[in-house]
Protein backbone atom coordinates (compact mmCIF):
# COMPACT_ATOMS: atom_id res chain seq x y z
CA UNK A 1 0.00 0.00 0.00
CA UNK A 2 1.06 4.06 -0.42
CA UNK A 3 2.77 5.53 2.38
CA UNK A 4 1.21 8.31 2.98
CA UNK A 5 2.23 10.40 6.02
CA UNK A 6 4.22 13.16 6.17
CA UNK A 7 5.58 15.62 9.35
CA UNK A 8 3.81 19.36 9.60
CA UNK A 9 5.69 22.30 8.50
CA UNK A 10 3.29 23.94 11.54
CA UNK A 11 6.64 24.73 13.39
CA UNK A 12 8.38 26.13 10.62
CA UNK A 13 5.85 28.49 9.73
CA UNK A 14 5.10 29.70 13.27
CA UNK A 15 9.32 30.96 13.57
CA UNK A 16 7.88 32.92 10.16
CA UNK A 17 4.83 34.01 11.71
CA UNK A 18 7.12 35.71 14.98
CA UNK A 19 9.03 37.65 11.98
CA UNK A 20 6.23 38.92 10.31
CA UNK A 21 4.78 36.65 7.78
CA UNK A 22 1.46 36.40 9.28
CA UNK A 23 -0.91 35.55 6.59
CA UNK A 24 1.30 32.26 5.59
CA UNK A 25 -1.07 29.30 5.08
CA UNK A 26 -1.84 27.23 8.16
CA UNK A 27 0.02 24.21 7.20
CA UNK A 28 2.10 23.06 4.03
CA UNK A 29 2.51 19.70 4.28
CA UNK A 30 5.19 17.10 2.88
CA UNK A 31 3.91 13.99 1.09
CA UNK A 32 5.64 11.09 1.29
CA UNK A 33 5.11 8.05 -1.28
CA UNK A 34 7.00 4.83 -1.55
CA UNK A 35 6.17 3.48 -5.40
CA UNK A 36 7.21 -0.62 -5.96
CA UNK A 37 6.86 -1.04 -9.36
CA UNK A 38 6.65 -5.10 -9.51
CA UNK A 39 5.00 -7.33 -11.65
CA UNK A 40 2.04 -9.28 -10.63
CA UNK A 41 -0.38 -11.52 -12.19
CA UNK A 42 -4.08 -10.39 -12.88
CA UNK A 43 -7.12 -11.28 -14.77
CA UNK A 44 -9.98 -10.15 -16.72
CA UNK A 45 -12.18 -10.89 -19.49
CA UNK A 46 -11.58 -14.59 -18.69
CA UNK A 47 -7.64 -14.02 -19.49
CA UNK A 48 -4.62 -13.82 -16.25
CA UNK A 49 -1.50 -12.26 -18.00
CA UNK A 50 1.15 -10.81 -15.76
CA UNK A 51 1.29 -7.14 -15.61
CA UNK A 52 3.54 -4.43 -14.62
CA UNK A 53 1.65 -2.15 -11.08
CA UNK A 54 2.54 0.11 -8.58
CA UNK A 55 2.70 -1.60 -5.30
CA UNK A 56 0.46 -4.50 -6.92
CA UNK A 57 -2.11 -2.29 -7.43
CA UNK A 58 -4.28 -2.10 -10.74
CA UNK A 59 -4.75 0.84 -11.48
CA UNK A 60 -2.16 2.37 -9.22
CA UNK A 61 -2.27 4.22 -5.53
CA UNK A 62 -3.74 7.76 -6.09
CA UNK A 63 -1.95 10.76 -4.79
CA UNK A 64 -3.50 12.96 -2.38
CA UNK A 65 -2.03 16.54 -1.93
CA UNK A 66 -3.39 20.43 -1.07
CA UNK A 67 -2.26 23.51 -3.50
CA UNK A 68 1.44 24.43 -1.58
CA UNK A 69 2.51 20.84 -0.34
CA UNK A 70 5.35 19.15 -1.48
CA UNK A 71 5.43 15.75 -2.37
CA UNK A 72 8.54 13.08 -2.39
CA UNK A 73 7.56 9.53 -4.54
CA UNK A 74 10.37 7.27 -4.11
CA UNK A 75 9.87 4.53 -7.20
CA UNK A 76 12.07 1.10 -6.54
CA UNK A 77 11.85 -0.64 -9.94
CA UNK A 78 11.60 -4.56 -8.97
CA UNK A 79 10.25 -5.23 -13.20
CA UNK A 80 12.15 -6.05 -15.77
CA UNK A 81 11.71 -3.03 -17.85
CA UNK A 82 13.97 -0.05 -17.05
CA UNK A 83 11.08 2.50 -16.80
CA UNK A 84 10.04 5.95 -15.20
CA UNK A 85 7.03 7.75 -14.41
CA UNK A 86 5.57 11.21 -15.50
CA UNK A 87 2.84 13.61 -13.00
CA UNK A 88 0.73 14.39 -16.12
CA UNK A 89 0.09 18.29 -15.94
CA UNK A 90 1.96 19.06 -12.67
CA UNK A 91 3.94 22.32 -14.02
CA UNK A 92 7.41 21.59 -11.83
CA UNK A 93 8.63 24.94 -11.92
CA UNK A 94 12.45 24.87 -12.34
CA UNK A 95 12.31 21.31 -11.78
CA UNK A 96 12.13 18.72 -14.92
CA UNK A 97 14.21 16.60 -13.06
CA UNK A 98 10.84 15.04 -11.42
CA UNK A 99 8.91 15.78 -14.55
CA UNK A 100 9.71 12.38 -15.69
CA UNK A 101 9.50 11.00 -19.60
CA UNK A 102 12.00 8.72 -20.35
CA UNK A 103 15.15 9.99 -22.10
CA UNK A 104 13.73 13.89 -22.26
CA UNK A 105 14.18 14.57 -18.74
CA UNK A 106 15.91 11.83 -16.75
CA UNK A 107 17.14 8.68 -17.59
CA UNK A 108 15.03 5.78 -17.15
CA UNK A 109 14.98 3.87 -13.78
CA UNK A 110 16.99 0.73 -14.18
CA UNK A 111 15.86 -2.83 -12.49
CA UNK A 112 16.85 -2.87 -8.83
CA UNK A 113 17.09 0.96 -8.80
CA UNK A 114 15.02 3.58 -6.69
CA UNK A 115 14.68 7.49 -7.86
CA UNK A 116 12.64 9.67 -5.47
CA UNK A 117 10.39 12.58 -7.56
CA UNK A 118 10.58 15.47 -5.29
CA UNK A 119 8.36 18.03 -6.49
CA UNK A 120 6.21 21.03 -4.52
CA UNK A 121 2.65 21.99 -5.77
CA UNK A 122 1.97 25.55 -6.69
CA UNK A 123 -0.89 27.29 -7.74
CA UNK A 124 -2.59 24.11 -8.90
CA UNK A 125 -5.11 22.12 -7.40
CA UNK A 126 -7.83 19.80 -9.23
CA UNK A 127 -7.46 16.29 -10.61
CA UNK A 128 -4.05 15.27 -12.46
CA UNK A 129 -2.58 11.47 -13.14
CA UNK A 130 0.16 10.30 -13.08
CA UNK A 131 1.95 7.15 -15.66
CA UNK A 132 4.49 5.76 -16.94
CA UNK A 133 6.52 7.25 -19.36
CA UNK A 134 8.64 4.47 -21.64
CA UNK A 135 7.34 2.10 -24.00
CA UNK A 136 3.60 1.22 -23.71
CA UNK A 137 3.86 0.54 -19.91
CA UNK A 138 1.23 3.30 -19.39
CA UNK A 139 -1.44 0.41 -20.51
CA UNK A 140 -1.21 -0.80 -16.63
CA UNK A 141 1.21 1.90 -14.73
CA UNK A 142 -1.38 4.67 -14.23
CA UNK A 143 -3.04 6.04 -11.26
CA UNK A 144 -5.15 9.71 -10.22
CA UNK A 145 -3.46 12.71 -8.25
CA UNK A 146 -6.28 14.63 -6.48
CA UNK A 147 -5.15 18.27 -5.26
CA UNK A 148 -7.63 19.62 -2.82
CA UNK A 149 -7.56 23.40 -2.51
CA UNK A 150 -5.57 25.41 -0.12
CA UNK A 151 -6.06 25.08 3.61
CA UNK A 152 -8.93 27.74 3.99
CA UNK A 153 -9.99 27.79 0.54
CA UNK A 154 -12.81 25.37 -1.09
CA UNK A 155 -14.74 24.70 -4.35
CA UNK A 156 -15.82 27.27 -6.30
CA UNK A 157 -18.67 25.19 -6.70
CA UNK A 158 -21.32 23.52 -4.29
CA UNK A 159 -19.39 21.22 -1.83
CA UNK A 160 -20.28 17.60 -2.71
CA UNK A 161 -20.77 15.18 -0.04
CA UNK A 162 -18.11 12.56 -1.70
CA UNK A 163 -16.21 12.28 -4.41
CA UNK A 164 -14.97 9.41 -6.85
CA UNK A 165 -12.27 8.70 -9.27
CA UNK A 166 -12.98 7.30 -12.65
CA UNK A 167 -10.02 6.45 -14.71
CA UNK A 168 -10.71 5.02 -17.85
CA UNK A 169 -8.09 2.87 -19.44
CA UNK A 170 -7.36 0.29 -22.05
CA UNK A 171 -6.74 -3.63 -21.58
CA UNK A 172 -5.13 -6.07 -23.88
CA UNK A 173 -5.78 -10.04 -23.07
CA UNK A 174 -2.05 -10.13 -24.05
CA UNK A 175 1.08 -8.98 -23.34
CA UNK A 176 0.80 -5.42 -24.72
CA UNK A 177 4.50 -4.91 -25.04
CA UNK A 178 4.87 -7.97 -27.51
CA UNK A 179 1.68 -6.70 -28.92
CA UNK A 180 3.38 -3.35 -29.69
CA UNK A 181 6.64 -5.26 -31.36
CA UNK A 182 4.91 -7.47 -33.07
CA UNK A 183 2.96 -4.54 -34.78
CA UNK A 184 6.30 -2.49 -35.16
CA UNK A 185 8.33 -5.35 -37.22
CA UNK A 186 5.13 -5.45 -39.06
CA UNK A 187 5.62 -2.08 -39.69
CA UNK A 188 1.32 -1.52 -38.70
CA UNK A 189 -0.48 -0.60 -36.08
CA UNK A 190 -0.53 -2.66 -33.21
CA UNK A 191 -3.77 -5.16 -32.15
CA UNK A 192 -6.22 -2.91 -30.48
CA UNK A 193 -7.14 -3.14 -26.92
CA UNK A 194 -9.46 -6.05 -26.34
CA UNK A 195 -12.04 -3.86 -23.87
CA UNK A 196 -11.88 -0.52 -22.28
CA UNK A 197 -11.74 -0.12 -18.35
CA UNK A 198 -13.22 1.70 -15.56
CA UNK A 199 -10.96 2.37 -12.73
CA UNK A 200 -9.45 -1.08 -14.23
CA UNK A 201 -12.70 -2.83 -14.87
CA UNK A 202 -14.53 -3.26 -18.13
CA UNK A 203 -17.76 -4.11 -16.46
CA UNK A 204 -20.68 -6.62 -17.40
CA UNK A 205 -21.42 -6.75 -21.10
CA UNK A 206 -17.69 -8.59 -20.78
CA UNK A 207 -17.03 -11.68 -20.52
CA UNK A 208 -15.88 -12.89 -16.64
CA UNK A 209 -16.54 -9.48 -15.77
CA UNK A 210 -19.30 -9.37 -13.43
CA UNK A 211 -16.99 -9.34 -10.21
CA UNK A 212 -14.63 -7.03 -12.57
CA UNK A 213 -17.03 -4.06 -12.35
CA UNK A 214 -17.31 -0.72 -10.78
CA UNK A 215 -20.10 0.36 -8.83
CA UNK A 216 -20.48 3.75 -7.13
CA UNK A 217 -23.51 4.16 -4.29
CA UNK A 218 -24.99 7.66 -3.68
CA UNK A 219 -27.99 8.67 -1.46
CA UNK A 220 -30.74 10.38 -2.68
CA UNK A 221 -30.66 14.06 -2.69
CA UNK A 222 -26.91 14.28 -2.16
CA UNK A 223 -23.86 16.24 -4.88
CA UNK A 224 -21.32 14.29 -5.69
CA UNK A 225 -18.07 14.76 -7.22
CA UNK A 226 -16.61 12.52 -10.24
CA UNK A 227 -12.88 12.91 -10.82
CA UNK A 228 -12.53 11.44 -14.60
CA UNK A 229 -9.34 10.75 -16.21
CA UNK A 230 -8.78 9.71 -19.62
CA UNK A 231 -5.30 7.31 -19.41
CA UNK A 232 -6.61 5.11 -22.46
CA UNK A 233 -3.51 5.14 -25.04
CA UNK A 234 -5.29 5.45 -27.70
CA UNK A 235 -9.02 6.48 -27.81
CA UNK A 236 -11.07 9.82 -26.85
CA UNK A 237 -13.67 8.83 -24.87
CA UNK A 238 -17.37 9.94 -24.50
CA UNK A 239 -18.92 9.18 -21.16
CA UNK A 240 -22.82 9.46 -20.04
CA UNK A 241 -24.52 8.30 -16.86
CA UNK A 242 -28.21 7.06 -17.21
CA UNK A 243 -30.31 9.93 -15.86
CA UNK A 244 -28.17 11.79 -14.67
CA UNK A 245 -26.79 15.20 -16.23
CA UNK A 246 -22.78 16.21 -15.82
CA UNK A 247 -21.97 18.98 -14.28
CA UNK A 248 -18.32 20.06 -15.64
CA UNK A 249 -16.86 22.58 -13.09
CA UNK A 250 -12.73 21.89 -13.61
CA UNK A 251 -10.70 20.36 -16.89
CA UNK A 252 -6.76 19.28 -16.09
CA UNK A 253 -6.86 21.04 -12.72
CA UNK A 254 -8.42 24.42 -13.91
CA UNK A 255 -11.65 25.65 -12.59
CA UNK A 256 -14.13 25.81 -15.55
CA UNK A 257 -17.52 28.10 -15.63
CA UNK A 258 -20.00 25.39 -14.81
CA UNK A 259 -22.11 23.99 -17.68
CA UNK A 260 -24.52 20.84 -17.49
CA UNK A 261 -24.27 17.56 -20.64
CA UNK A 262 -25.57 14.73 -20.70
CA UNK A 263 -22.09 13.32 -22.03
CA UNK A 264 -18.65 14.98 -21.76
CA UNK A 265 -15.56 13.90 -24.10
CA UNK A 266 -12.19 13.33 -23.19
CA UNK A 267 -8.73 13.12 -24.50
CA UNK A 268 -5.85 10.46 -23.70
CA UNK A 269 -4.23 12.74 -21.12
CA UNK A 270 -7.21 14.92 -20.36
CA UNK A 271 -8.91 15.07 -16.55
CA UNK A 272 -12.93 16.57 -16.24
CA UNK A 273 -14.20 16.82 -12.63
CA UNK A 274 -18.08 16.66 -12.52
CA UNK A 275 -20.76 17.23 -10.25
CA UNK A 276 -23.64 15.14 -10.26
CA UNK A 277 -27.11 15.05 -8.61
CA UNK A 278 -28.98 11.79 -7.09
CA UNK A 279 -31.94 13.17 -8.45
CA UNK A 280 -33.77 10.05 -9.66
CA UNK A 281 -35.56 7.66 -8.98
CA UNK A 282 -33.54 5.01 -6.53
CA UNK A 283 -32.80 2.75 -8.85
CA UNK A 284 -29.26 1.39 -10.62
CA UNK A 285 -28.26 3.45 -13.93
CA UNK A 286 -25.04 2.61 -16.01
CA UNK A 287 -22.37 4.74 -16.51
CA UNK A 288 -20.65 4.02 -20.07
CA UNK A 289 -17.50 5.16 -21.71
CA UNK A 290 -17.15 4.42 -25.50
CA UNK A 291 -14.79 5.62 -28.43
CA UNK A 292 -15.55 8.84 -30.67
CA UNK A 293 -13.56 8.46 -33.99
CA UNK A 294 -14.59 10.51 -37.03
CA UNK A 295 -12.68 9.02 -39.51
CA UNK A 296 -12.53 5.42 -41.44
CA UNK A 297 -9.48 4.00 -39.08
CA UNK A 298 -10.39 1.31 -36.98
CA UNK A 299 -10.44 2.15 -33.04
CA UNK A 300 -11.54 -0.37 -30.17
CA UNK A 301 -15.33 0.50 -30.14
CA UNK A 302 -16.52 -1.80 -27.11
CA UNK A 303 -18.42 -0.02 -24.37
CA UNK A 304 -16.94 -0.19 -21.03
CA UNK A 305 -19.84 0.23 -18.28
CA UNK A 306 -19.80 1.06 -14.23
CA UNK A 307 -22.56 1.44 -12.08
CA UNK A 308 -24.15 4.18 -10.32
CA UNK A 309 -26.35 2.67 -7.41
CA UNK A 310 -28.46 4.09 -4.79
CA UNK A 311 -28.40 3.21 -1.84
CA UNK A 312 -30.29 0.42 -0.55
CA UNK A 313 -31.18 -0.96 -4.50
CA UNK A 314 -30.53 -4.72 -4.96
CA UNK A 315 -27.81 -5.57 -7.24
CA UNK A 316 -30.79 -7.62 -8.78
CA UNK A 317 -32.53 -4.20 -10.83
CA UNK A 318 -31.33 -4.43 -14.13
CA UNK A 319 -29.62 -0.88 -15.09
CA UNK A 320 -30.72 1.58 -17.30
CA UNK A 321 -28.35 2.42 -20.44
CA UNK A 322 -27.17 5.63 -20.97
CA UNK A 323 -27.64 7.25 -24.34
CA UNK A 324 -24.00 8.38 -25.80
CA UNK A 325 -23.13 10.33 -28.75
CA UNK A 326 -22.67 8.69 -31.85
CA UNK A 327 -19.11 7.21 -31.90
CA UNK A 328 -18.55 9.71 -35.18
CA UNK A 329 -19.91 13.20 -34.31
CA UNK A 330 -17.72 15.67 -35.29
CA UNK A 331 -20.50 18.05 -34.44
CA UNK A 332 -21.16 16.91 -31.05
CA UNK A 333 -17.57 16.93 -30.41
CA UNK A 334 -16.75 20.50 -31.83
CA UNK A 335 -19.78 21.95 -29.88
CA UNK A 336 -19.27 20.08 -26.57
CA UNK A 337 -15.32 21.95 -26.26
CA UNK A 338 -16.32 24.63 -27.27
CA UNK A 339 -18.43 24.73 -24.35
CA UNK A 340 -15.17 25.09 -22.32
CA UNK A 341 -14.41 28.60 -20.87
CA UNK A 342 -12.15 29.58 -17.87
CA UNK A 343 -13.49 31.01 -14.69
CA UNK A 344 -11.96 33.67 -15.03
CA UNK A 345 -13.12 35.31 -11.48
CA UNK A 346 -10.32 37.30 -9.23
CA UNK A 347 -8.94 34.32 -7.24
CA UNK A 348 -9.11 32.48 -10.54
CA UNK A 349 -7.95 34.37 -13.45
CA UNK A 350 -6.98 33.75 -16.76
CA UNK A 351 -3.78 35.27 -18.13
CA UNK A 352 -4.04 34.48 -21.69
CA UNK A 353 -0.84 36.10 -22.95
CA UNK A 354 -2.45 39.38 -25.47
CA UNK A 355 1.27 39.38 -27.28
CA UNK A 356 3.23 37.09 -28.87
CA UNK A 357 6.84 37.30 -29.15
CA UNK A 358 7.19 33.96 -31.10
CA UNK A 359 4.20 32.36 -33.84
CA UNK A 360 4.97 28.68 -34.24
CA UNK A 361 3.00 26.67 -37.08
CA UNK A 362 3.48 23.00 -36.61
CA UNK A 363 1.31 20.87 -39.15
CA UNK A 364 0.82 16.95 -37.89
CA UNK A 365 1.73 14.70 -40.25
CA UNK A 366 1.34 10.61 -40.73
CA UNK A 367 3.17 8.80 -43.38
CA UNK A 368 4.94 5.21 -44.76
CA UNK A 369 8.64 5.17 -44.87
CA UNK A 370 9.61 2.33 -47.24
CA UNK A 371 10.76 -0.89 -44.85
CA UNK A 372 11.74 -4.08 -46.94
CA UNK A 373 10.94 -6.81 -43.83
CA UNK A 374 7.68 -5.03 -43.04
CA UNK A 375 4.22 -6.71 -44.22
CA UNK A 376 3.21 -3.81 -46.78
CA UNK A 377 7.25 -2.84 -47.86
CA UNK A 378 6.38 0.10 -45.45
CA UNK A 379 6.17 1.05 -41.93
CA UNK A 380 4.08 4.13 -40.57
CA UNK A 381 5.15 6.89 -39.42
CA UNK A 382 4.59 10.69 -38.05
CA UNK A 383 5.88 13.73 -38.33
CA UNK A 384 5.82 17.60 -37.06
CA UNK A 385 6.53 20.08 -39.67
CA UNK A 386 8.15 16.84 -41.57
CA UNK A 387 10.51 15.99 -38.75
CA UNK A 388 9.82 12.51 -37.09
CA UNK A 389 11.81 12.63 -34.06
CA UNK A 390 14.29 10.64 -32.73
CA UNK A 391 14.12 9.81 -28.99
CA UNK A 392 18.22 10.46 -27.88
CA UNK A 393 20.00 7.92 -25.79
CA UNK A 394 20.41 10.55 -23.26
CA UNK A 395 18.15 12.71 -21.41
CA UNK A 396 17.85 15.82 -23.30
CA UNK A 397 17.71 17.79 -19.96
CA UNK A 398 20.88 16.93 -18.57
CA UNK A 399 22.47 17.34 -22.10
CA UNK A 400 21.18 20.82 -21.97
CA UNK A 401 21.83 21.48 -17.97
CA UNK A 402 25.63 20.15 -18.45
CA UNK A 403 26.05 21.29 -21.69
CA UNK A 404 26.81 17.92 -23.34
CA UNK A 405 27.59 18.35 -27.78
CA UNK A 406 25.76 15.94 -30.02
CA UNK A 407 22.76 14.76 -28.58
CA UNK A 408 20.24 17.33 -29.68
CA UNK A 409 20.29 20.44 -31.97
CA UNK A 410 18.42 23.50 -31.87
CA UNK A 411 16.81 23.66 -35.41
CA UNK A 412 13.55 22.39 -34.64
CA UNK A 413 11.71 24.24 -37.89
CA UNK A 414 8.84 27.16 -36.73
CA UNK A 415 6.33 26.51 -39.47
CA UNK A 416 6.90 23.27 -42.16
CA UNK A 417 9.23 23.32 -45.12
CA UNK A 418 6.99 23.83 -47.82
CA UNK A 419 3.40 25.23 -47.57
CA UNK A 420 0.60 23.50 -49.05
CA UNK A 421 -3.07 22.57 -48.74
CA UNK A 422 -3.19 21.01 -45.29
CA UNK A 423 -6.92 19.62 -45.31
CA UNK A 424 -7.46 19.33 -49.35
CA UNK A 425 -7.64 15.60 -50.78
CA UNK A 426 -5.75 12.91 -49.36
CA UNK A 427 -2.18 12.62 -49.78
CA UNK A 428 0.03 9.86 -50.18
CA UNK A 429 3.01 11.26 -51.83
CA UNK A 430 6.36 11.14 -50.20
CA UNK A 431 6.34 13.24 -47.46
CA UNK A 432 10.07 14.05 -47.61
CA UNK A 433 10.61 13.81 -43.85
CA UNK A 434 13.84 13.72 -42.18
CA UNK A 435 14.33 11.92 -38.95
CA UNK A 436 16.24 13.79 -36.18
CA UNK A 437 16.53 15.02 -32.62
CA UNK A 438 15.82 18.66 -33.21
CA UNK A 439 14.78 20.90 -30.20
CA UNK A 440 13.05 24.33 -30.36
CA UNK A 441 14.74 27.02 -28.41
CA UNK A 442 12.22 29.95 -26.51
CA UNK A 443 13.44 32.31 -24.97
CA UNK A 444 12.59 32.98 -20.88
CA UNK A 445 9.40 34.35 -20.42
CA UNK A 446 8.73 34.94 -23.63
CA UNK A 447 4.96 34.53 -25.12
CA UNK A 448 4.59 31.44 -27.53
CA UNK A 449 1.71 30.96 -30.07
CA UNK A 450 1.32 27.69 -31.51
CA UNK A 451 -0.91 26.89 -34.07
CA UNK A 452 -1.23 23.21 -34.41
CA UNK A 453 -2.64 21.95 -37.71
CA UNK A 454 -3.50 18.59 -38.84
CA UNK A 455 -2.96 17.67 -42.45
CA UNK A 456 -4.35 15.19 -44.65
CA UNK A 457 -1.18 13.61 -45.21
CA UNK A 458 -2.36 9.39 -45.28
CA UNK A 459 -5.39 10.06 -43.42
CA UNK A 460 -6.81 13.77 -40.89
CA UNK A 461 -7.26 12.64 -37.56
CA UNK A 462 -7.77 14.39 -34.15
CA UNK A 463 -4.80 14.33 -32.03
CA UNK A 464 -4.91 15.06 -28.83
CA UNK A 465 -1.61 17.36 -28.22
CA UNK A 466 0.16 17.64 -24.45
CA UNK A 467 2.94 20.09 -23.44
CA UNK A 468 4.98 19.25 -20.13
CA UNK A 469 5.84 21.94 -17.93
CA UNK A 470 3.36 24.33 -18.76
CA UNK A 471 -0.47 25.03 -19.32
CA UNK A 472 -1.66 26.77 -22.02
CA UNK A 473 -4.64 28.60 -23.36
CA UNK A 474 -6.69 27.16 -26.01
CA UNK A 475 -7.20 30.78 -27.81
CA UNK A 476 -8.90 29.48 -31.31
CA UNK A 477 -9.44 26.34 -32.87
CA UNK A 478 -11.61 25.44 -36.21
CA UNK A 479 -12.21 22.88 -39.39
CA UNK A 480 -10.01 23.16 -41.97
CA UNK A 481 -6.33 24.89 -43.16
CA UNK A 482 -5.76 28.08 -40.32
CA UNK A 483 -5.85 31.49 -41.48
CA UNK A 484 -3.40 33.92 -40.24
CA UNK A 485 -5.05 36.77 -41.82
CA UNK A 486 -8.84 36.09 -40.87
CA UNK A 487 -9.01 33.22 -37.88
CA UNK A 488 -6.95 35.34 -34.86
CA UNK A 489 -9.09 38.12 -34.91
CA UNK A 490 -11.62 34.94 -33.74
CA UNK A 491 -9.75 34.34 -30.70
CA UNK A 492 -11.24 33.79 -27.40
CA UNK A 493 -8.39 36.27 -25.46
CA UNK A 494 -10.62 36.91 -22.31
CA UNK A 495 -11.88 33.20 -20.51
CA UNK A 496 -10.36 30.67 -23.17
CA UNK A 497 -9.97 27.11 -21.38
CA UNK A 498 -6.79 26.45 -19.85
CA UNK A 499 -4.72 22.95 -19.68
CA UNK A 500 -2.48 20.78 -20.53
CA UNK A 501 -3.90 18.42 -23.24
CA UNK A 502 -5.81 19.59 -26.30
CA UNK A 503 -7.49 17.95 -28.99
CA UNK A 504 -6.25 19.17 -32.68
CA UNK A 505 -9.95 18.46 -34.88
CA UNK A 506 -9.94 16.36 -37.16
CA UNK A 507 -8.80 17.86 -40.39
CA UNK A 508 -8.73 21.51 -38.42
CA UNK A 509 -6.48 23.36 -35.88
CA UNK A 510 -5.71 24.62 -32.88
CA UNK A 511 -4.27 27.83 -31.75
CA UNK A 512 -2.43 27.83 -27.85
CA UNK A 513 -0.53 30.54 -26.09
CA UNK A 514 1.75 30.32 -23.57
CA UNK A 515 3.99 32.08 -21.21
CA UNK A 516 7.13 30.36 -21.63
CA UNK A 517 8.58 31.36 -17.85
CA UNK A 518 9.56 27.90 -16.67
CA UNK A 519 13.05 27.14 -18.07
CA UNK A 520 14.42 23.39 -19.25
CA UNK A 521 13.46 21.11 -21.53
CA UNK A 522 9.62 20.16 -22.06
CA UNK A 523 8.24 17.40 -24.20
CA UNK A 524 5.43 18.19 -26.59
CA UNK A 525 3.33 14.83 -28.11
CA UNK A 526 0.30 13.31 -29.27
CA UNK A 527 -1.19 11.55 -26.21
CA UNK A 528 -1.88 8.75 -28.88
CA UNK A 529 0.46 6.30 -27.86
CA UNK A 530 0.33 4.95 -31.11
CA UNK A 531 1.39 8.13 -32.87
CA UNK A 532 3.72 9.27 -29.80
CA UNK A 533 5.53 5.80 -30.95
CA UNK A 534 5.96 6.79 -34.51
CA UNK A 535 7.37 10.34 -34.15
CA UNK A 536 4.59 12.93 -33.47
CA UNK A 537 6.66 14.41 -30.88
CA UNK A 538 9.34 17.09 -30.16
CA UNK A 539 10.72 19.04 -27.33
CA UNK A 540 11.45 23.00 -25.95
CA UNK A 541 14.37 23.92 -24.68
CA UNK A 542 13.21 27.34 -22.84
CA UNK A 543 16.47 28.98 -21.34
CA UNK A 544 16.82 30.00 -17.82
CA UNK A 545 16.04 33.42 -17.18
CA UNK A 546 18.56 36.25 -15.98
CA UNK A 547 17.29 36.50 -12.49
CA UNK A 548 17.82 34.89 -8.71
CA UNK A 549 14.50 32.02 -9.57
CA UNK A 550 14.76 31.96 -13.15
CA UNK A 551 16.94 28.78 -14.00
CA UNK A 552 16.69 24.94 -13.58
CA UNK A 553 17.74 23.97 -10.68
CA UNK A 554 20.38 21.64 -9.67
CA UNK A 555 19.64 17.87 -10.39
CA UNK A 556 18.49 15.62 -7.65
CA UNK A 557 22.07 13.31 -6.64
CA UNK A 558 20.18 10.10 -7.16
CA UNK A 559 18.82 11.23 -11.01
CA UNK A 560 19.67 7.75 -13.03
CA UNK A 561 22.25 7.52 -15.58
CA UNK A 562 21.84 6.25 -18.84
CU1 LIG B 1 0.80 12.07 -20.09
CU2 LIG B 1 4.31 12.97 -22.00
O1 LIG B 1 2.59 12.43 -21.11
Amino acid sequence: MARQGGFCLGSFFLILGFIGFFSTPAEAAIKKYQFDVHVKNISRLCHAKPIVTVNGMFPGPTIYAKEGDSVLINVTNHAQYNMSIHWHGLKQFRNGWADGPAYITQCPIQTGKSYTYSFNITGQRGTLWWHAHILWLRATVYGAIVIMPKEGTSFPFPQPVRETNLIFGEWWNNDVEEIVKQGNQMGLPPNMSDAHTINGKPGPLFPCSEKHTFAMEVEQGKTYLLRIINAALNDELFFAIAGHNLTVVEIDAVYVKPFTTQSILIAPGQTTNVLIQANQRPGRYFMATRTFMDVPIAVDNKTATAILQYKGIPNTVVPLFPSLPAPNDSNWALSYNSKLKSLNTANFPANVPLNVDRHLFYTIGLGQNSCPTCLNGTRLTASLNNVTFVMPETALLQAHYFNMKGVFTLDFPDRPPTPFNYTGAPLTANLRTSLGTRLSKIAFNSTVELVLQDTNLLSVESHPFHLHGYNFFVVGTGIGNFDPAKDPAKFNLVDPPERNTVGVPTGGWTAIRFRADNPGVWFMHCHLELHTGWGLKMAFVVEDGKGPNQSVLPPPKDLPTC
